[in-house]
């Protein structure tokens, strides 16, 4: 005798998803962490809304398996294309929304991208960034990180990195002199600032592997509005990751990865005939010790770390 399926039999399909759903996450009482249960609880269920909502069919499914693991294996010491997919995602600005502090004094985050490559050579303040000659106009930056109320954050350690004008990072061109345009700088006692640099360009994502493939599908342009970055820490607050953006860039309205924010963006000012930008980076309060950036997988990926030599 044929033994009729549970469509034919006419079975509430409404009723045998959610139990399955329902099953999935049961499983997990003896989870060894409550956060982790709590977590994976939610990832679950909208996992399988998603299948369910989107009637995602056997290829399609194998489709996205292929598409992940492409994704992992391109990453590498110097690649990380699994970021890459969580910017273009919007995850990424989501996450800095949900986990960030915001509020009067305090500087807006954005994303930390894939190219910060750890701790650089310190240099003094005034000193320029570039370890070769670059056919850009010159930039100063100056300012002061303060706290919530306007005080000085004396010896804040100032971490920067930008792209040369060929639209490429150090850590992505062999031609570059590995460090070129990425220092880091300490604040003096009154808070202040004070580097050389070049107007920074617009540039593309790498767009070469799954993350580039899924843009294009997207119909998505893979730029960045020209922007530096930055990451400020000092001991008793949150390390700060931002960057500064340029009044005018044809990009501000369209980042392949969302990162603008208004607060950032900056108009140089001209002078003695030199572009000059002042900015003041206010920091949050750490109330949570331990949870500062950056994780793990970027000191994994730090490739100019003074340790390693
Ligand atoms: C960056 O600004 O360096 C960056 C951020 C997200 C993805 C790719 C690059
Ligand atoms: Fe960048």
């Amino acid at each position: 005798m044929r033994v009729m399926t549970g469509k034919e039999q006419g079975a509430p399909t409404e009723e045998v998803f959610p139990k399955l759903t329902r099953d999935v996450i049961d499983r997990m009482s003896s989870a060894k962490s409550g956060r982790l249960q709590e977590v994976m609880e939610i990832v679950i269920r909208h996992l399988h809304a998603i299948v369910r909502e989107a009637k995602i069919t056997q290829g399609e499914w194998w489709q996205a398996i292929d598409f992940l693991t492409r994704a992992g294996k391109m990453c590498s010491e110097s690649r990380q294309e699994l970021i890459l997919l969580s910017d273009i995602l919007g995850v990424s600005m989501l996450v800095d929304a949900v986990d960030n502090v915001a509020g009067p004094g305090i500087s807006d985050s954005t994303v930390l991208g894939p190219f910060y490559a750890g701790h650089q050579r310190e240099l003094a303040q005034g000193d320029s960034i570039l370890l070769r000659e670059e056919p850009s106009e010159p930039l100063v930056m100056s300012g002061r990180v303060a706290d919530p109320e306007g005080q000085p954050v004396g010896d804040a350690l100032i971490e920067v990195w930008q792209t040369a004008p060929n639209q490429l990072y150090d850590v992505q061109d062999r031609d570059q002199p590995q460090g070129h345009l990425r220092a880091s700088f300490r604040t003096d006692m009154a808070g202040t600032y004070r580097f050389r640099t070049i107007m920074p360009v617009s540039y593309p994502i790498p767009d070469d592997g799954p993350a580039g493939q899924l843009l294009a599908a997207m119909g998505r342009h893979p730029f960045r509005p020209a922007h530096i970055h930055f990451m400020i820490s000092a001991p008793g607050y949150r390390t700060l990751v931002t960057h500064l953006f340029f009044e005018g860039d044809e990009f501000l309205e369209s980042d392949a990865v969302f990162g603008v924010k208004p607060s950032l963006v900056v108009r140089p000012e001209l002078k003695g005939g030199i572009n000059t930008v002042e900015y003041t980076f206010g920091l949050a309060r750490e109330l949570r010790p331990g949870s500062a950036r950056p994780p793990s997988f970027v000191a994994a990926n730090n490739r100019s770390n003074p340790s390693d030599r």
